[in-house]
């Protein structure tokens, strides 16, 4: 009964931060404003709050993208397809996962090459998949543990694919439990729902893509995914 109880909070949170980042949204635009304002007087401004304001209006911006990418990846996705750009979608997962990966004592390093090409791929979806594996791979990790996100363009079996991939070096998976994690509802966890991989599984498949993982129990796990490089 206290999972359910444990487990009710967490969907009923999930479907609250939309409206709650709204909120946060109108306070922020007046604070906004009177920076602006501050600003446009800046040359009458003593330097030192010269400086404060604009490190106020830099502060204001890192929030303001937090909150448009919360937003985003909470919104309803559409069924659009773009070409999107692979290392733009990591930033913005990892901007909205760092503060967990940071409570943790995690280190994530991206190693991801600047100039890739892009995919086609809705881009809400993308997030979701990219964010499910990303929160296994700090769920899986000790504290003060290390991720590292790879992605670059690998030729496979004659075609150039775009590959990312997370690897961590957490609890790793028993051989046992390998083919049952994509089966759905399959957790290992106190407070999961084994949901998140079987999402992954068939937005990857809407995606034409292929996801694929090696894990060593006590070692680590490395989670790859397969994308099919836009014209
Ligand atoms: N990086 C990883 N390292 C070790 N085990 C993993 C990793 N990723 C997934 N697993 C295993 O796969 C199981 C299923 O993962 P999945 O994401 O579907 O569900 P979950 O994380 O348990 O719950 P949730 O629905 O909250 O995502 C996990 O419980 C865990 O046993
Ligand atoms: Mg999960």
């Amino acid at each position: 009964m206290n999972d359910i109880i444990q487990n009710n909070k967490l969907l009923l949170l999930g479907r609250l931060t939309a409206g709650l980042v709204h909120e946060i949204r109108n306070p922020l635009s007046a604070i906004k404003l009177n920076l602006d304002y501050m600003k446009m007087a800046e040359d009458d401004l003593p330097v030192d709050v010269k400086e404060i304001v604009n490190e106020s209006l830099e502060a204001f911006e890192q929030v303001n993208f937090l909150i448009e990418d919360v937003l985003d990846f909470t919104r309803k996705p559409t069924e659009k397809i773009h070409k999107v750009s692979v290392p733009g979608i990591t930033d913005k997962c990892l901007k909205i996962i760092s503060t967990t990966a940071r409570n943790k004592g995690i280190i994530i390093q991206s190693q991801i090459d600047e100039n890739l090409p892009q995919i086609l791929a809705n881009k809400n979806k993308l997030m979701q998949v990219f964010m499910n594996i990303i929160n296994n791979a700090i769920e899986a990790s000790h504290e003060r543990g290390n991720i590292i996100i790879r992605s670059a363009v690998k030729n496979l079996n004659g075609n150039d694919s775009l590959i990312w991939e997370v690897e961590d070096f957490g609890v790793g998976m028993k051989n046992e439990d390998k083919e049952k994690i994509m089966s759905g509802f399959f957790t290992t966890k106190s407070k999961g729902h084994g949901i998140g991989l079987g999402v992954c599984d068939k937005l990857i498949k809407e995606l034409g893509a292929e996801m694929y993982f090696e894990s060593e129990y006590g070692k680590g796990t490395t989670f790859s995914v397969k994308f099919k490089i836009a014209e």
